[in-house]
């Protein structure tokens, strides 16, 4: 087969905001005709961080599933699936860590961060050192030509190619060394004027209604300086501007809108409601998909994935004993 592979994954995190899907899925979608695609819940990789609350894992799976049925990934065209589900994730995770050096994991800069950022809770496990080789088991399994991810993983798709490396030079060339298929990360505030975020309250979802997403959406902050109707302001200290205005309009909705910020022409909610208008539009088809789907949807399209990622995984994995002499 000519066709180039491409893995991507996400952590279950229940459905999804506009964060989510203007930052990631809806990235994943455009490869879905070109591609042979796997898509797939990291749900071992949520316990690298929340081990100790572990939540709603299977909940948030099959919310997360449904999202991304919405959202127009298509079981026929794309292998969606769990993670846990493929026993094979853990068996080539257990196996590069044979041959990967401890100085590499402790020097990946999510590492660093996190541990000093999550001080609520003890990352110094085992687990959470060794994501990121979990993450090249993932990705190699399915020896994936490319991965779509957000800037934030791209250290972890240069330690995939790290390993791939050292795989092939030590043992015989299994794996292609993937390339990082960087997507544009558009800043998505959240209502707050904060990144948006489940956690800080301030997202809007995708498969809300349409009364919800206008009323959060028009209670956006925008630039303070703006208290009254008549007090003119800058759209460049306006979160909503910043944010939803330049990602959802058009240039020539966005001169107007800059124009009437700065001489005070047009309101606050004048302003929002040309964006609402677009976002609305967005969100409608996936509502109106996501109304028609059930639990079964996505209990039937995980079991399918489950099913065509373990045959891919064990002829993998057949390969990778056979190299290192467990054949
Ligand atoms: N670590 C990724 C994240 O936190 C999720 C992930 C796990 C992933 N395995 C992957 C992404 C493999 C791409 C490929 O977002
Ligand atoms: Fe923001 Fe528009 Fe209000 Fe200006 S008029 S502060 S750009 S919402």
């Amino acid at each position: 087969m000519s066709e180039k592979t491409i893995v991507s994954g996400a952590r279950p995190t229940g459905r999804l905001h506009l964060g989510n899907y203007r930052g990631a899925i809806r990235h994943w979608l455009k490869f879905q005709d070109t591609h042979r695609c796997f898509f797939f819940v990291a749900d071992w990789h949520a316990l690298t961080t929340d081990y100790a609350n572990p939540g709603q894992i299977v909940e948030n799976t099959i919310e997360m599933m449904l999202d991304w049925l919405a959202v127009g990934l298509d079981p026929a065209r794309c292998v969606m699936f769990q993670q846990s589900a493929v026993k094979e994730h853990a068996e080539l995770y257990l196996l590069f860590g044979m041959i990967t050096p401890v100085p590499w994991l402790e020097r990946t800069p999510t590492y660093k961060e996190q541990r000093e950022q999550l001080t609520d809770r003890d990352l110094s496990t085992y687990g959470f050192l060794g994501y990121p080789l979990l993450q090249a088991a993932d990705i190699l399994l399915y020896r994936a030509d490319g991965v779509p991810v957000g800037i934030d993983q791209a250290p972890h798709v240069e330690l995939t190619r790290e390993i791939a490396r050292r795989f092939n030079t030590s043992y015989r060339p299994l794996f292609p060394e993937p390339a990082t298929l960087l997507s544009e990360i558009p800043k998505i505030l959240g209502t707050d004027g904060r990144k948006m975020s489940k956690s800080y309250n301030n997202a809007v979802y995708l498969t809300e209604p349409a009364a919800d997403v206008e009323r959060k959406l028009s209670r956006m902050v925008t630039d303070p300086r703006r208290a009254r109707r008549t007090d003119p302001g800058d759209p460049d200290d306006c979160p909503a501007y910043q944010s939803f205005h330049k990602i959802y309009c058009t240039p020539e909705e966005l001169a107007y809108q800059a124009k009437g910020c700065r001489s005070a022409s047009i309101g606050c909610l004048e302003c929002k409601q040309i964006m609402i208008k677009h976002v609305q539009a967005e969100l409608e088809p996936i509502r109106a998909r996501r109304a028609k789907l059930g639990p079964d949807d996505a209990r039937r399209a995980l079991e399918a994935g489950n099913a065509a990622a373990r045959s891919v995984a064990a002829a993998t994995m057949a390969d990778v004993r056979d190299a290192m002499g467990l054949g």
